[in-house]
């Protein structure tokens, strides 16, 4: 079931693929015209130019991760994320942990209780949370760096947040600050940077954030041209015609869409999520989502392969 690209990736192993190499193998996707604009669009983000308060090398893209993935596409995940990272290019990963953390809950007799999508935190549930994501995290870490990526754990330290509402979700944070100290410190000494979305308020006490969230908050401190969600299903599909949706403007269709029928509930949160991150950061700025086996496609070509969603037709300059 593996596609050419990953599967000539993983023959490699380490040391193996060099960047000629991996972009020779780009140009099967696409053409090569496009593959190389790009390149050059992606590399010119990670380079001098940008705004100067953020690290050049972290303005490429922020990567939200779902849990299951790191359970069900962990080897395809680490290659996928090795082949950017042997272009030059550093996404900057966060991932979650819900599944692993259920099966750990209900295994030890604990109900996972969820209010308004967010998960209600009593103190067990934080103390299994801190366990699984960091077990989590150093699975993706150790995969990485035994393709010869380095890989850097930063599953506390960045972000900083206040009790969302003590009395009714318990120990869930909403992020006030954002710290990209050890991000950039990560990327300056060569390594990928690996977060959870574990947050610590001012008392140095741990509080558990929703993943989708924490990696916008990322998004706004970075301002990257790309935010990544990678998910299982490869893109956001329309609810009655079942097809996968290729490209949504927010300028133009957000009104007519949150107005469909079929946009409620989660799909709904997101979509609103998404146009609110958007107009926060720069037009170049866009979010895809797409699944793992297809994020080069979605990344080097024209058509991609998942949902991208922007704020308008214009892109790059
Ligand atoms: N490769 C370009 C990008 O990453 C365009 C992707 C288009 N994707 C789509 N699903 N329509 O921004």
């Amino acid at each position: 079931r593996k596609r050419g690209l990953t599967s000539a990736l993983s023959n490699q192993r380490d040391g193996g693929m060099d960047r000629d190499t991996i972009i020779r193998l780009l140009y099967s996707l696409g053409s090569k015209h496009e593959v190389e604009r790009y390149l050059r669009i992606f590399t010119q983000s990670s380079q001098a130019g940008a705004t100067g308060a953020v690290l050049p090398e972290a303005k490429f893209a922020v990567l939200k991760i779902g849990g299951a993935i790191l359970t069900n596409e962990l080897d395809d995940l680490a290659l996928s994320l090795s082949f950017l990272n042997r272009l030059g290019l550093y996404p900057i990963v966060l991932h979650g942990a819900g599944p692993q953390l259920n099966e750990i809950l209900e295994a030890e007799g604990v109900v996972p209780d969820y209010e308004d999508g967010i998960r209600i935190t009593d103190a067990k549930t934080l103390a299994v949370a801190r366990r699984v994501f960091l077990q989590e995290n150093l699975k993706l870490t150790t995969a990485l760096e035994r393709l010869g990526t380095r890989a850097r754990p930063i599953p506390t330290g960045v972000f900083t947040a206040e009790y969302l509402n003590k009395e009714k979700y318990g120990l869930v944070g909403k992020i006030t600050s954002v710290n990209k100290a050890p991000i950039e410190a990560a990327i300056r000494a060569g390594c990928l940077p690996i977060l959870t979305s574990l947050a610590e308020n001012a008392e140095g006490q741990i509080l558990n954030v929703n993943a989708d969230i924490a990696a916008g908050e990322l998004a706004r401190v970075l301002e990257p041209m790309k935010i990544v969600y990678l998910n299982e299903k490869g893109g956001l599909f329309h609810g009655v015609t079942g097809k996968k949706i290729s490209t949504i403007n927010l300028d133009e269709e957000y009104d007519a869409l949150m107005k469909e029928s079929w946009v409620k509930f989660g799909t709904k949160l997101k979509i609103r999520e998404i146009k609110e991150l958007l107009d926060t950061l720069p037009r170049t700025s866009s979010v895809a989502i797409i699944s793992t086996d297809m994020l080069q496609k979605e990344l080097f070509t024209d058509a991609g392969a998942g949902t991208l969603i922007r704020r308008g037709y214009k892109l790059y300059k």
